[in-house]
C-alpha cells in the first residue's frame, strides 16, 4: 500500500490504522471497485456502503455484494443500518462471516424512508436503542464495533450524548458528520462538533463534512484534532486526494491509469454490460464534465462495451482542451 508510515496513526481497539484520510462509506459509490482504487492511493481504512439489517437476514445476495473485498484492501469495515438491537445483533453476525475488521453502525442517514422508522439518524434520539445496540454488538462480536452519527436532529442535537453512549457500551471508534439530519447534505458542515467530539471521547474519531481539497484536510485536522479526515463527495472526483493531490495537481497520466483501473474492475466485479454502464458516474467526475463538449457529454452517458469506452475516454482526455488543463 502507499502512503503508509511506519507507525500506526490510531488504532480501532487493537486493529492499526496507518494513515489520516478515509474513504466515506457512500451508497452507490464505495464499492470494491472504488474502495480498493481509494485504497491504493492512500485511503486509511475502507467501509461498505451501508447494508440492511432485514435484507442481510434475507436471501438477498446483494449484502455479499456490497461485503465483498481482497485481502490487500484490509482494513475493511462492514456498516450496517436497521432500527432494531436484536435484529442488528443477528445482522452484524452474519456479516461477520464475511470476515471484516470492523462492524460499524450507522446512525446518520438522513434518507426519510431509514430515518423515518428510527434507523439512521433516526435512531440519535432513542439513545437507550443505541446502547442497547452497542452493548449487544460489543459482547457478542469478535471484531471491534464503530459507530457513525451526525449532529442529531435540530430540535435535539445529541451527538456528545450519543458519542459517550458509544464510548461507554464499549465502541472502538465514532466518526461523525457535522450536519443534523434536517440539513442531509446542504448548508455548510460544522466542524466544532466533531472538535467537540474529540475532546470528549478517548476513543478516536473521525470527522466527516466537506473536505474537498489538500488545504480542506489539514484545516480540519487543526481545527478538530480528529484523529483522521473522512472524504465523501470530494473524492469521487478526486480519489487522487488519498495521496494529497488537488485535482488540478494529478497528472494526466495517473489519471488515465485510474480510469483503466477503475473500469477494468468495474467490470471485472459487475460484468461487462453492468461494469460500464455503472462506471459511467465515475467516468464523468473524472474527466471533469463542465470541461466537455455538449456533444461529448451525450456520447459518455451512452451505453457501450468497456473497450469501446475506453476508447472514447481516451480520446477526450487527450482532446486538446483537456490536455490544456
Ligand atoms: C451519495 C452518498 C451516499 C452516502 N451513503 C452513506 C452510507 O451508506 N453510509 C454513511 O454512513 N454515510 C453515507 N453518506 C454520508 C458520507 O459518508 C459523508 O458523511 C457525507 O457525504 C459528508 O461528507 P462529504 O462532504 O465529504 O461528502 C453518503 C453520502 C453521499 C453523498
Amino acid at each position: 500500500m502507499t502512503n503508509q508510515s511506519q507507525t500506526p496513526n490510531f488504532y480501532i481497539r487493537d486493529l492499526p490504522i496507518y494513515g489520516d484520510l478515509v474513504l466515506a462509506p457512500m451508497d452507490g459509490y464505495s464499492d470494491w471497485p472504488f474502495r480498493s482504487i481509494c485504497r491504493e492511493l492512500g485511503s486509511a481504512l475502507s467501509y461498505t456502503e451501508f447494508i440492511k439489517a432485514e435484507i442481510i437476514l434475507s436471501k438477498s445476495k446483494q449484502p455479499a455484494k456490497r461485503a465483498f473485498f481482497k485481502e490487500e484492501e484490509r482494513p475493511l469495515a462492514i456498516q450496517i443500518y436497521g432500527e432494531d438491537p436484536e435484529l442488528l445483533l443477528q445482522a452484524a453476525l452474519k456479516m461477520q462471516e464475511f470476515n471484516p475488521d470492523v462492524i460499524d453502525l450507522n446512525m446518520g442517514c438522513p434518507a426519510k424512508t431509514i430515518a423515518d422508522r428510527g434507523a439512521g439518524v433516526g435512531m440519535m434520539p432513542s439513545p437507550l436503542r443505541i446502547a442497547r445496540a452497542f452493548r449487544k454488538l460489543v459482547k457478542h462480536l469478535r471484531v471491534p464495533v464503530t459507530g457513525k452519527i451526525r449532529i442529531g436532529w435540530e430540535k435535539n442535537k445529541n451527538y456528545k450524548l450519543i458519542a459517550r453512549i458509544i464510548e461507554e457500551e464499549g465502541g472502538s471508534l465514532v466518526a461523525i458528520h457535522g450536519r443534523t439530519k434536517e440539513q442531509r447534505y446542504a448548508g455548510h458542515a460544522d466542524w466544532d462538533v466533531i472538535a467537540d467530539v474529540k475532546s470528549l471521547v478517548k476513543i478516536p474519531v473521525i470527522g466527516s463534512g466537506d473536505v474537498k481539497t489538500v488545504a480542506d484536510i489539514e484545516r480540519m485536522k487543526a481545527h478538530t484534532n480528529a484523529d483522521a479526515v473522512m472524504i465523501g463527495r470530494g473524492a469521487i472526483s478526486n480519489p487522487w486526494i488519498f495521496s494529497r493531490l488537488d485535482r488540478e495537481q494529478v497528472p494526466p497520466e495517473l489519471v488515465k491509469e485510474t480510469i483503466r483501473k477503475h473500469l477494468a474492475r468495474s467490470v471485472e466485479f459487475y460484468g461487462d454490460e453492468d461494469g460500464s454502464r455503472l462506471f459511467r458516474k465515475n467516468a464523468v467526475q473524472y474527466v471533469m464534465m463542465n470541461h466537455l463538449t455538449r456533444d461529448e457529454r451525450k456520447e459518455i452517458l451512452k451505453a457501450r462495451p468497456s473497450a469501446e469506452f475506453l476508447e472514447l475516454l481516451e480520446r477526450i482526455y487527450d482532446s486538446p482542451m483537456m490536455t490544456e488543463l
